[in-house]
């Protein structure tokens, strides 16, 4: 039971003083001058609770997992903002009252250690060579993301201090070329009204704000007790944000998040759409100055997939066909309820007046459920704002809520889709659909054409070429099939393991299906080993596929981003080998392979 007198335990280095206050409370005094507290986590414990007390005073609240049996890895409590003064961790660990129990025996008292540096090197197999990943710990959805002078950034959903879900706050990296990324200080981190969830960015070029012309405006959703949406401004280019004191700029009694905001220029006024998460619909504010909003509709009750949570919500106007007719597309994130499961981007096409979104109807006079992606990994896919060349690039978070705290990796977890540019098209069936091609920047990635192959007969007997081995394999795969008569096509990445991945073309029920059964690691969750089938949309009989493997992702963009698959797969070795065969006579009307070299 619990020891009454305060007792004492020091690290090697007597920086750190730990002091028992009682069975489940202790004070972690900071004695030493250091740039970093390191705290020793395990990721299967709950999250301990620890105050950090500044000169006595409250600083804020967050949430570790205290290390009880084993150290997984540490995380970083950066002390410069501190320095000068006296820290004191006020920790108060999980304890269950079937098996109270000491906690001044656990394994991470004597393993908080200060230091001058931490150790980001990646040691991590599955970490991607050219996905955004975050340096260490926990991402989720791409947030408030915006093009400024030549620079891209991308702000996320960031546990600063373990590798699952928790103390959101909006990590930043940035890139000149969408493949190379580069990573900056926590832009937005919790306060007294909550944590900082998913939200969005605008350039305000007309200073509607008063915050200076061209400040990066940024919404976002304070999460505590409630959900209400408050301003943050940037006004060096994205790097630091000043809160804004009026906050929270819009209240609701009910779960409402994620705000995406966008300039209507045909009545001058910022819209903001917000999900209204259980209630499965968007609403639609208006406001002149970014600081006062007022709701002026909302959209989706009892249409398309109704499921699990609205969410992550974003709206733009594109082109048709890329001639001067226009249709806005109303992106809805919904978790769960995804065509495979969990999480799932689906999308309205329709028109908006500034007021209300109409969305279109199919033949049968019905609102139809599109969806973006037909993978299990592509979610809270939202856009940049102010992206040059009236382009519409988006980038999603690559996981699932159903297994993404489970994934086999550790220093961090979640990696985005890669950026790709998003258009409309004409389907076979006369509907209009969303196409997502990889973003252009992307083709500058290619570094050796390893295989190229013209017109080759396929059948049963399997046409086998070698993937590249450098980099663990990472590359590009192009291939283009004629099915002629055949009743399938069928491409496998394979290697020495007995891992496979099975992409199927059925070309008389026009699908492309991905097996990932059998790809390698997938006993973690239940969830994970899947088939996933695309429609494909188009009313040719040959299909294009245009594939990128980057060691735990493999993204699948068929008939030029008509219909995408994205996955993740953990193989136990880089597959080596793609083999392709027919169920009769079919024709492999080009084929090539690149190897990529992200970083140039
Ligand atoms: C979507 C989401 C958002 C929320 C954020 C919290 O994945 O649930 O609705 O803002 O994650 O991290």
């Amino acid at each position: 039971m619990a020891a009454m007198t305060a007792a004492f335990t020091c690290n090697a280095d007597n920086d750190v003083k730990v002091e028992h206050l009682g069975v489940n409370n202790t004070l972690v005094r900071v004695e030493g001058d250091a740039r970093y507290l390191l705290m020793p986590v395990q990721e299967s414990n709950e999250d301990a609770r620890i105050n950090i007390l500044v000169d006595g005073k409250l600083d804020r609240t967050i949430f570790v997992r205290l290390a009880k049996s084993k150290v997984d890895y540490q995380v970083p409590l950066d002390l410069k903002q501190y320095e000068g003064h006296n820290v004191i961790l006020n920790v108060v660990t999980a304890q269950d009252r079937s098996s109270i129990r000491e906690a001044s025996n656990d394994a991470c008292w004597s393993n908080f250690v200060l230091a001058d540096t931490f150790d980001t090197a990646n040691r991590e197999k599955y970490r991607p060579a050219f996905h955004h990943t975050p340096l260490y710990g926990w991402m989720n959805d791409p947030n408030g993301m915006v093009y400024k002078d030549g620079v891209w950034h991308l702000y996320y959903q960031a546990n600063p201090f373990g590798s699952k879900w928790q103390n959101m706050t909006w990590g930043h990296s940035s890139s000149t070329d969408l493949v190379n990324w580069e990573h900056h200080p926590l832009a937005i981190e919790p306060d007294g009204l909550g944590t900082i969830f998913s939200g969005s960015s605008v350039l305000d070029h007309d200073n509607t704000a008063g915050f200076g012309p061209d400040a990066i405006v940024s919404l976002y959703t304070s999460a505590a007790e409630s959900q209400i949406q408050s301003l943050a401004h940037s006004s060096d280019g994205g790097m630091t944000f000043e809160k804004y004191p009026g906050n929270p700029v819009i209240t609701l009694d009910s779960e409402a998040r994620d705000p995406n905001m966008f300039w209507y220029a045909p009545t001058g006024e910022w819209i903001l759409m917000l999900a209204h998460a259980l209630d499965h619909e968007m609403l639609i504010y208006a406001s002149p100055d970014l600081k006062n909003w007022t709701l002026r509709s909302s959209f989706g009750k009892g249409l398309g997939a109704q499921d699990g949570v609205w969410e992550c919500p974003d709206m733009f106007e594109l082109a048709v066909d890329g001639i001067d007719r226009k249709k806005w597309v109303l992106i809805c994130n919904l978790n769960p309820g995804g065509p495979f499961g969990g999480s799932a981007t689906q999308y309205f096409v329709g028109d908006f007046d500034g007021t209300t979104f109409t969305p279109d109807l199919d033949a049968d006079g019905k609102v139809p459920t599109k969806w973006m992606d037909f993978g299990k990994d592509h979610y809270a896919t939202v856009s940049f704002s102010d992206a040059p060349d009236n382009r519409r690039t988006v980038i999603g978070w690559m996981s699932n809520w159903q297994y993404a705290a489970e994934v086999p990796t550790m220093q961090f977890r979640s990696a985005n889709t890669l950026p790709r540019d998003v258009s409309l098209f004409t389907g076979a069936d006369g509907q209009i659909y969303l196409a997502s091609t990889p973003s252009p920047e992307l083709v500058s990635m290619r570094d050796k054409l390893v295989k190229k192959a013209g017109r080759n007969t396929l059948s049963e007997k399997p046409r086998e070429y070698r993937l590249p081995a450098e980099n663990d394999g990472i590359c590009e795969i192009l291939l283009d099939i004629n099915p002629k008569s055949a009743s399938s096509v069928t491409a496998t990445l394979s290697n020495m393991a007995g891992n496979k991945v099975v992409m199927t073309y059925d070309p008389a029920a026009r699908t492309l299906a991905f097996d990932r059964r059998e790809s390698g690691i997938t006993d973690f969750s239940q969830d994970f080993p899947a088939v996933t089938v695309a429609p494909l949309l188009d009313s040719a009989d040959e299909l294009s596929l245009r594939i990128f493997i980057d060691r735990s992702s493999i993204e699948v963009f068929a008939d030029n981003g008509h219909s995408v698959m994205t996955n993740l797969v953990f193989p136990e070795q880089p597959y080596t080998t793609l083999s392709v065969t027919a169920d009769g006579k079919a024709e492999l009307t080009s084929m090539s392979i690149y190897s990529l070299s992200p970083s140039k």
